[in-house]
């Protein structure tokens, strides 16, 4: 059967009590917008559709940037869930397949799910739950296996308030179906909105069925404060280890392990505690990553060591066996096979050849205040420790450098280069510093 998923995310969120619209809050480094997309696209829709409204051309933007297929329509006003699938009735109005309803504040829907949404025979699909405090979830009125209709809690009688079947607000119906019934809402109620919950009682009228499909209470998290915000982020990194340690990476300490939406890691990877995956990570099979280091924007490939204590931000590729070690941050970087910065390095905008070895407190200085510059070393370089870069250069394959230098001329292959004071040693001078220093002292102690 075809399918248009409907992704409403037009609404303020005042709940959040944020400038930034609700649905780009993030959840593991993605806004809650990809989260929601990604999930629909499980079962490979026909249409995604956005509805935007508040924040529209940074909510279009984030949309567009994450699957370039997703259409998105404009709310103008936000006069409720109703209101905003209505939106989608020009872009659909050729469409006789089945439309699902999403909202963008509820992103963690499974594909089963939505699968038994698309196999479901009735002519609207609810989807409930039964959370453990249904708080202030819409309520399902049911009677026998057919639902009556959906009360709104601010609208709710004490006695529906009691019910324990929430509405999760999906929604699924064939579209010629649902936008006849859009047709017929008002707003008669206690936020004066069109509500989409409306929808199945107003089926019931027309003598239409309406069942209710339920699925597990975490799958329809709904998102409105910061505190539902945190605990969806919690709900996704427990899902996100189980997976990971399912598809066989080690996590020793997974509680520790802070995992975005996008991180993929191969199988017999080793995860030190305390280590964090910023978006845009992949990881290769058999890369260790040790405790305390924060990963971004970066690939790693096999047998690569990263850490304790390292930071890797956008850009950053190591080939394999690369040694990065503590209190090392590289960014935009290319590391070949073998190459290591062990110790307390800034490496960035820079490529190193394979097996170069960068020696402790090594600095490439990109950056003149200006413009950033890049830094080539070669092949096996031996790079001395507390080097500065000056970028640009290029230091040659097999080129060296002596510790301490500040390199601002290119080192040709083979080449040692040395840029520091010359040492000068005074035989017998310190003792007698020392001793002069001392009477000093002495004099002043006296003087007292
Ligand atoms: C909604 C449901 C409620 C359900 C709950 C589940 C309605 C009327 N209520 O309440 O029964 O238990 O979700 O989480 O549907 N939106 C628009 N345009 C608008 C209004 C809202 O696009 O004019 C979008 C919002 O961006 C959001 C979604 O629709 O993504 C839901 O809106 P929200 O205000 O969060 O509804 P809830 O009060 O949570
Ligand atoms: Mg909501």
């Amino acid at each position: 059967m075809s399918v248009a998923l409907i992704i409403l995310a037009a609404g303020q969120g005042s709940r959040m009590n944020s400038a930034l619209p609700k649905v780009l809050h993030p959840i593991a480094g993605a806004p809650m917008l990809h989260h929601a997309i990604a999930a629909g696209n499980t079962i490979k829709p026909d249409h995604v559709i956005v509805v935007a409204g508040v924040g529209a051309d940074q909510v279009t933007a984030s949309a567009k940037s994450f699957d370039a297929t997703v259409q998105v329509v404009l709310q103008h006003e936000q006069l409720g869930t109703g209101h905003a699938t209505a939106m989608t009735r020009e872009t659909l109005k050729d469409f006789d397949g089945l439309a699902i309803v999403l909202f963008g504040d509820t992103p963690f829907i499974s594909s089963n799910t939505l699968q038994a949404l698309v196999q479901s025979s009735a002519d609207v699909t609810v989807l409930g739950f039964e959370p453990v405090d249904p708080a202030r979830y819409g309520r399902l009125i049911m009677n026998d296996d057919q639902l009556e209709r959906i009360v709104e809690f601010k609208d709710a009688t004490d006695a529906e308030r009691a019910i324990g079947l929430c509405n999760s607000g999906v929604l699924a119906a064939p579209a010629p179906i649902l936008f006849d019934l859009i047709e017929a809402l008002n707003t008669d109620n206690a936020q004066g909105e069109y509500y989409l919950t409306d929808l199945p009682y107003l089926a019931r009228t027309k003598g239409l069925n309406v069942a209710v499909v339920t699925c597990d209470a975490a799958e329809t998290l709904g998102i409105n404060s910061r505190a539902e915000l945190a605990a969806a982020d919690a709900h996704f990194q427990t899902a996100t280890r189980n997976n990971m340690m399912e598809s066989g990476v080690t996590l020793i300490a997974p509680d520790t392990v802070y995992f975005s939406l996008d991180t993929v890691i191969g199988r017999d990877a080793f995860i030190e505690p305390n280590v964090v995956f910023g978006p845009h990570v992949t990881v290769d099979s058999g890369a260790t990553i040790r405790a305390f280091s924060h990963l971004e924007g970066c690939h790693i490939s096999k047998g690569s060591i990263v850490g304790p204590f390292a930071r890797l931000r956008k850009g950053t590729q190591l080939s394999e066996d690369v040694r990065i070690g503590n209190f090392v941050e590289v960014k935009n970087a290319t590391l070949s096979t073998g190459a290591k910065v062990n110790h307390l390095s800034y490496i960035g905008d820079a490529s190193i050849g394979e097996k170069a070895n960068i020696g402790a407190g090594t600095i490439t200085c990109n950056y003149d205040g200006v413009m950033k510059h890049h830094t080539k070393i070669g092949s096996h370089a031996f790079i001395g420790s507390s080097t500065m870069l000056v970028a640009p250069i290029s230091i040659g394959d097999e080129a060296m450098t002596g510790s301490g230098s500040v390199i601002t001329s290119d080192v040709e292959a083979g080449a040692l280069a040395l840029a520091r004071a010359r040492q000068t040693t005074k035989s017998g001078m310190a003792r007698k510093l020392f001793q002069k220093l001392r009477s000093i002292k002495a004099k002043q102690t006296k003087g007292e």
